[in-house]
């Protein structure tokens, strides 16, 4: 090796361990379809018996799992059996709110960090809904399904390469679903423009834009409790793009991500870490914990992906700048092209107007395009809330599945692809950008799972 070369080997397997190391551990880079470690069959279309009634337990009802307990309440064959929380305020809180509505008490568990393992012991649980902090995504949806429960996961689904694997490896063994629970494609405008592009309206798909832009300094005020008391800690550990799904999920279903097409490679950029430096000068004394943290990822993150059919996809990430929120939801098609955050679409032929302009009057093409789940549900699910009714209708849309012996929308490999973005920007980054191979976690299957379906449910 000359100097220089060995120079450069040293700095990329500097890079490369640093990467590893602020996402717990060390990634050899081409674990990409593992088919050697394949301990059972592919859980593409998995069907599960028929539940009569869907018996659920949760871990973790702080801000995001107590909404989830609320809105499970209001469907129909649901019965929520046990719930843990190591935080007995907020566990005393979910229990109250399900007494007050005439629903039986839960069984409640919360006296460790491990007490869920023994509310897994539980005979009387079919499905587990997980809204912990991001660390504990995975061994908690591992051990739900090896317990022989149903996983459904916050995003991201878990948090290194490695992990993911794990988690489709359980998944396929014990024949589980674990369903990363990406709320964003069960939103009215996703729908639409999922329900378009099956319609062809956009022609062949070329490129898509997704991105979590959302302003979220504030959460660094939560010390105790609540999600930034651990969120804020990411920042200190991870540069790269800390929470890729919201913006993804939408654009791989339009895409048929793992259905006809996956991702192939990505690389990824950050800029300076500045934003939360500067808010914790401005926010926090001094002396103030805030003030003693080394914020290292950048503020935006761009990350840049390719598919094996050739196309491309940007996914940002900014929670610190001062702009507004935004998940792009691009998609562009050789006949044109819809762009969200303000909702526009511009095409060549069928649309109303010159493809210079942009179309912004949304009531024509709702009229038109509507998915028939949100024409069916839409009104019931705004009634019930989260996010505009996207949260009211995925939980919907997972019960009417379970119930019906139908297979659920969105698997573990969509979860684990969208997920595993944000280990792999960080490794990018960390490198100068280098382009790295992004997992197939289908192990080939991809190829032959069909697209997802105009659900008519
Ligand atoms: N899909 C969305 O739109 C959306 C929105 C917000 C949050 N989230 C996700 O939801 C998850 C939770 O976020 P949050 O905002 O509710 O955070 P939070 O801190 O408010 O809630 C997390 C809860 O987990 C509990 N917990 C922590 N460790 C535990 C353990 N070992 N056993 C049992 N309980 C434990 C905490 O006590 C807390 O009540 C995160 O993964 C986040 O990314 C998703």
């Amino acid at each position: 090796m000359t100097r220089i070369n060995r120079r450069h080997f040293l700095k990329a397997a500097g890079a490369a361990a640093a990467a590893g190391m602020v996402s717990g551990c060390a990634q050899p880079q081409h674990l990409t379809n593992q088919s050697s470690r394949k301990q059972g069959k592919s859980v593409i279309g998995l069907v599960v018996p028929k539940m009569d009634v869907v018996r659920v337990a949760y871990i973790g009802v702080g801000q995001r799992g107590y909404g989830h307990v609320k809105r499970m309440s209001y469907i129909e064959g649901t019965e929520i059996v046990a719930i843990c929380d190591t935080h007995s305020e907020v566990l005393e809180r979910s229990a109250k709110f399900l007494t007050d509505n005439g629903k039986s008490k839960p069984a409640l568990y919360g006296n460790s960090e491990f007490a869920y393992k023994d509310m897994l012991t539980r005979e009387d649980i079919d499905i587990v809904i997980i809204s912990t902090p991001w660390k504990w995504h995975a061994p908690m949806a591992i051990d739900t399904m090896n317990s022989g429960k149903h996983a459904f996961v916050e995003v991201p689904l878990a948090l290194t390469v490695e992990e993911m694997w794990q988690i489709v490896d359980t998944a396929e063994r014990t024949q589980r679903n674990c369903m990363m629970m990406e709320n964003v494609n069960y939103g009215r405008d996703e729908l639409m423009v999922l329900n378009m592009v099956r319609q062809g309206v956009f022609g062949e798909l070329l490129h898509g834009e997704a991105a979590y832009i959302h302003e979220l300094r504030w959460q660094m005020k939560e010390i105790e409790h609540k999600t930034g008391s651990w969120r804020t800690e990411w920042h200190t550990r991870r540069d790269g793009n800390l929470y890729p799904t919201h913006g993804l999920g939408p654009v791989s279903h339009y895409m048929n991500i793992n259905r006809g097409d996956r991702f192939d490679y990505l690389t990824s950029m950050s800029s300076p870490a500045l934003g939360r430096v500067a808010y914790a000068r401005r926010e926090f004394d001094a002396e103030h914990q805030r003030n003693a943290l080394k914020y290292i990822c950048g503020d935006m993150n761009t990350t840049m992906i390719k598919t094996v059919k050739g196309r491309s996809i940007v996914v940002q990430h900014d929670t610190t700048t001062p702009r507004p929120y935004s998940r792009h939801n691009l998609i562009q098609g050789t006949n044109g092209v819809f762009a969200g955050f303000p909702n526009r679409i511009a095409l060549e032929s069928g649309g109303r107007g010159s493809f210079h302009d942009w179309d912004e009057d949304m009531s024509y093409w709702y009229k038109k395009y509507d998915h028939p789940l949100w024409v069916k549900m839409g009104k019931e699910a705004e009634r019930n809330g989260g996010h505009g009714g996207m949260d009211f209708l995925m939980f919907w849309r997972m019960i009417y599945c379970l119930r019906n012996g139908e297979p659920l929308d969105q698997d573990v490999y969509d979860g684990a692809a969208w997920s595993v973005i944000s280990p792999l920007s960080a490794q990018s980054v960390a490198n100068r950008s280098e382009s790295l191979e992004i997992p197939d976690f289908t192990r080939g299957d991809w190829l032959s799972a069909e697209p997802l379906g105009i659900v008519e449910s």
